[in-house]
């Protein structure tokens, strides 16, 4: 570390002279305020430099081929906003995220609809409700953050599925997609059940909640979820009516279900109704198995891809969602904060560490080996750039930094029949039809099928490549 010093004040007047950045590692003095800060800012930097949405003639939120991956670059910006109060990126994510949000604002732009999955949607649709969570101004025209997350709730819940295992959201929209259409997974269900609470909490509208619930019950009747053992597998096939489950511990199953669990704590504790000890049980189970299966050393790794280094995009990026995930139940359940906090501490300086590649501070995937690993990435920018962004916690009013709700500081505009139910229908009857635009148009739309909805996938698919 000491000759590091060195080379990297080397690296500092050389990087005045012209603007190469210093080489050794994002500097981190991890219990020093500015140091949290200007790390934090490197890595969104580093991030940020694969958006070209803002250029002209580009289209604001989109990356090519990985459409629900706009909604974590622009979530990564906005928490880097949250934490740290910088708005450098704050027009880019406005633009952003509300360009997505499509025709009837539902995240189903119909350039992608055809293709995307619950989880895909989801996702855009989680990113805007922490828009409205974080008081993001809404802006003056076009659609609020609110009401984009009620869009993506109310289409989704459209496609509530009874026709195997008694209920659930399927992974994938369309009959074409094949197993991925009968398969029920945590992350869509999980992330159905966390927009849902937290459109409770918001909201402070208990239908929501009612979906929450009905939701996570659900997932206690299939062998996905084991609330003895506290394990979140990944799937579960429809075809075989939920009879078993796959072995697959991905730490955003995890994360998504234990700040759902956090949010619906929340919402029946706030002010004047109950203590509910019910969910505070769920919330101390799932971070239990989250630090026993995730951080057995207190950096955080995603073992199922990162020890046999064959980790997908979409991989790379769990580590940034989870903890985000455990800083915001951290927020909430300010009892859980001394747990989380040295895990999230510990994290951000061996992602710092690995922040080292390329002659410019490239970010690698093993944050535990704290340096860089050789995987560099979007991906592994953005999730450093989450845990950079979620240590500004100890410098901060953490009251004030909770998710807002309607009454307290929310004022993201409600319109509780957001989106419009059409656009299900019409996805559908284009992905049936993907010949009638043309040979070229319907190829295209198979191979992104495969990318674009990708989350259980890799899990099934992706394993060893
Ligand atoms: C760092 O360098 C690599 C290789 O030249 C490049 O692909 C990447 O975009 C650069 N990253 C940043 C943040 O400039
Ligand atoms: C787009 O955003 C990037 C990253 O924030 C910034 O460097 C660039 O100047 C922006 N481009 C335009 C045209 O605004
Ligand atoms: C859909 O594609 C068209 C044509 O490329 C583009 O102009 C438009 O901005 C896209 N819409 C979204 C929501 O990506
Ligand atoms: C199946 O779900 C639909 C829509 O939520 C509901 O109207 C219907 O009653 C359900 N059927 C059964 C058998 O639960
Ligand atoms: C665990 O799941 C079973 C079956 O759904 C349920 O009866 C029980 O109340 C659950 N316990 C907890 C703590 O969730
Ligand atoms: C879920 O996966 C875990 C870890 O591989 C395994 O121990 C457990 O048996 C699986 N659950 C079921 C119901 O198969
Ligand atoms: C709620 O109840 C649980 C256990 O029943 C207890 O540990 C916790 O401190 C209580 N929280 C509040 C805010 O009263």
């Amino acid at each position: 570390m000491r000759a590091d010093r060195v080379h990297s004040l080397c690296a500092i007047l050389f990087s005045s002279l012209s603007f190469v950045h210093p080489a050794l590692g994002i500097d981190l003095t991890i219990d020093d305020e500015q140091s949290v800060k200007d790390a934090s800012s490197e890595a969104i930097w580093g991030a940020m430099t694969f958006y070209h949405g803002n250029e002209s003639g580009q289209i604001p939120g989109a990356l090519p081929e990985k459409w629900w991956e706009g909604s974590a670059l622009l979530l990564a910006a906005l928490n880097y906003w949250h934490f740290t109060g910088d708005d450098t990126y704050n027009e880019d994510v406005s633009v952003g995220l509300q360009w997505q949000g499509g025709d009837h604002g539902d995240y189903m732009p119909s350039n992608y609809s055809s293709y995307l999955g619950n989880d895909d949607q989801m996702f855009w649709g989680l990113s805007a409700l922490t828009a409205a969570e974080y008081g993001f101004p809404d802006r003056k025209e076009g659609f609020s953050w609110l009401s984009l997350a009620q869009g993506t709730f109310n289409t989704m819940k459209a496609r509530w599925d009874n026709e195997s295992c008694g209920g659930g959201m399927r992974w994938q929209l369309f009959v074409y997609q094949g197993s991925g259409y009968t398969l029920k997974n945590a992350i869509s269900n999980g992330g159905f059940f966390q927009l849902a609470a937290r459109l409770a909490m918001y909201t402070q509208k208990s239908e929501y909640a009612d979906w929450a619930r009905k939701t996570w019950e659900w997932c206690l009747t299939t062998p996905m979820i084991n609330n003895k053992t506290w394990t979140i597998n990944d799937s579960t096939q429809g075809s075989n009516n939920c009879a078993d489950t796959d072995h697959m511990q991905w730490s955003y199953n995890y994360g998504v279900f234990l700040a759902g669990a956090a949010y619906m704590y929340t919402f029946y504790t706030y002010p004047k109704k109950t203590n509910d000890s019910y969910w505070l049980e769920v919330v101390h189970g799932i971070l239990g198995s989250i630090f026993k299966i995730f951080f057995p050393k207190g950096i955080m790794y995603d073992p199922d891809c990162e020890i046999a280094q064959n980790c997908n995009n979409n991989e790379v990026l769990f580590k940034g969602e989870v903890v985000t995930w455990m800083a915001l139940t951290a927020l909430m359940i300010p009892d859980l904060y001394d747990e989380i906090m040295p895990k999230l501490k510990n994290s951000a300086v061996g992602a710092a560490a690995s922040c080292s590649g390329l002659g410019n501070n490239s970010c690698g995937v093993r944050w535990y080996q704290s340096k860089f690993d050789g995987h560099h990435s979007m991906e592994a920018e953005i999730s450093s750039s989450c845990v950079l962004s979620v240590n500004m916690l100890p410098f901060v009013d953490r009251d004030k930094k909770k998710p807002l709700n309607i009454h307290k500081g929310g004022n993201s505009k409600s319109d509780p029949n957001a989106g419009n139910l059409k656009d299900n229908d019409d996805a559908a009857a284009a992905a049936l039809s993907p010949i009638t635009t043309g040979d070229k148009a319907g190829a295209a739309i198979l191979t992104v099928a495969f990318i674009g909805g990708w989350l259980g996938l890799a899990a099934f698919m992706f394993i060893g490549a």
